[in-house]
């Protein structure tokens, strides 16, 4: 079974062609990826200091079909071949979400073949099931860290569309706040990546920020505040915090901010492997591409005695791949998605979507 996905939530228009074969024959599921292709659209919107719906929205819609014809010439496949569609029924941006949802809806149509509405964060926290490298992959249940632009979650995964929510932030998703400390520390959008680099440079014991809700008791996050605290201490030391000061001062703020963010979030992670008894931890997202975080949940790891898995780097930020996955392994397991489920001809998509009801 060949499943075509489709992602357009936000800035990144990814189409990917999954080939369920492998992972049938019970072989490494990472070998069904057979072509991708993706767009980001980082460098239009950085001028604006954040993504702009609209252009987002029109830009996809200008990308959509090349791509799917640049993943079907890398896979050596062609229309016919395309067994389902799976694409992002939500959640984001209701525009860009749109594009996805109709091209894919219309594209199963034409094809008499069935369309999939998938959850953008089940492509995310189920892509390590794909396998990276030689690290083999996790057992259910396990515990998912969802950590990116729009949201930071702990989830419990018990199977294949069997989401229970354990925590979550009340405010700003992590990669939200890495983003804008990365502004005021003047550095271009989305900086997460170079906020990361630029901490590596830095000295801890210069600044000691907040760690919000470390000990609040549950597995929830906060991270407005700590953003707040990397702005007072640019006001309070404005003579270092241009770009050009000879100082380190930036570095080693980036520093501090990254070892906040990095220590409640592994102290909340650890937190949820206990109450849970998993082995398996998942860490999915784009901020699961971080360094310091890895390294930090690594070292976790090994003293408590649990396993961490991720996605290959290149699928911690949004792609198609994930959601043809998803879809694939929901049309395996026989888990019907919602849109499967419905099925009134009209497309819809939900901006606003709970994995797992609070
Ligand atoms: O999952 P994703 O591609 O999009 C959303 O669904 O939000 O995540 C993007 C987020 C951005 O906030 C970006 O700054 C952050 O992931 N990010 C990072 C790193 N790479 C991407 N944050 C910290 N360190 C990184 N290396
Ligand atoms: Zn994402």
């Amino acid at each position: 079974m060949i499943v075509l996905g489709i992602e357009t939530s936000c800035d990144e228009t990814g189409l990917a062609l999954y080939d369920t074969a492998p992972l049938e024959a019970g072989r490494p599921a990472v070998l069904g990826m057979m072509g991708q292709a993706l767009h980001s659209q980082i460098a239009m919107h950085r001028d604006y200091g954040g993504v702009v719906p609209e252009l987002a929205s029109r830009d996809h819609i200008r990308r959509i079909l090349p791509l799917l014809e640049l993943a079907l010439k890398q896979a050596k496949l062609d229309l016919k071949s395309i067994d389902a569609v799976a694409y992002t029924q939500g959640p984001g941006l209701a525009g860009a979400l749109l594009v996805g949802s109709a091209f894919g809806q219309s594209l199963a149509q034409a094809l008499q073949k069935p369309a999939l509405g998938i959850h953008h964060l089940e492509g995310h926290l189920l892509s390590p099931l794909l396998g990276a490298a030689s690290d083999g992959v996790p057992n259910f249940p396990f515990v998912a860290l969802l950590v990116s632009g729009g949201h930071t979650q702990l989830m419990l995964v018990k199977a294949v569309g069997q989401y229970e929510l354990l925590g979550e932030t009340l405010d700003d998703a992590v990669g939200e706040a890495f983003d804008k400390t990365a502004t005021l520390l003047g550095l271009e959008y989305p900086g997460g990546a170079a906020v990361s680099k630029l901490a590596t440079l830095g000295k801890a014991g210069r600044f000691n920020l907040p760690r919000p809700m470390l000990h609040s008791g549950d597995l929830d996050f906060s991270f407005s505040g700590l953003k707040t605290a990397v702005l007072n201490q640019i006001k309070q030391h404005s003579q270092f915090a241009s770009a050009n000061a000879g100082d380190n001062f930036r570095a080693d703020l980036a520093y501090a901010f990254v070892e906040a963010a990095v220590t409640v979030l592994v102290s909340k992670t650890t937190k949820a492997m206990q109450l849970t008894n998993c082995r398996d931890l998942v860490l999915a997202g784009g901020v699961a591409a971080n360094t310091q975080l890895r390294l930090a949940l690594q070292s976790a790891a090994k003293n408590l005695q649990f396993n961490v898995f991720y996605p290959p780097l290149e699928l911690c930020t949004d792609n198609g791949v994930m959601i043809a996955f998803a879809g694939a392994l929901r049309l395996l397991s026989k888990v019907s998605s919602e849109t499967q489920t419905e099925r009134s001809g009209a497309f819809s998509v939900k901006p606003r979507w709970d994995l797992a009801p609070h």
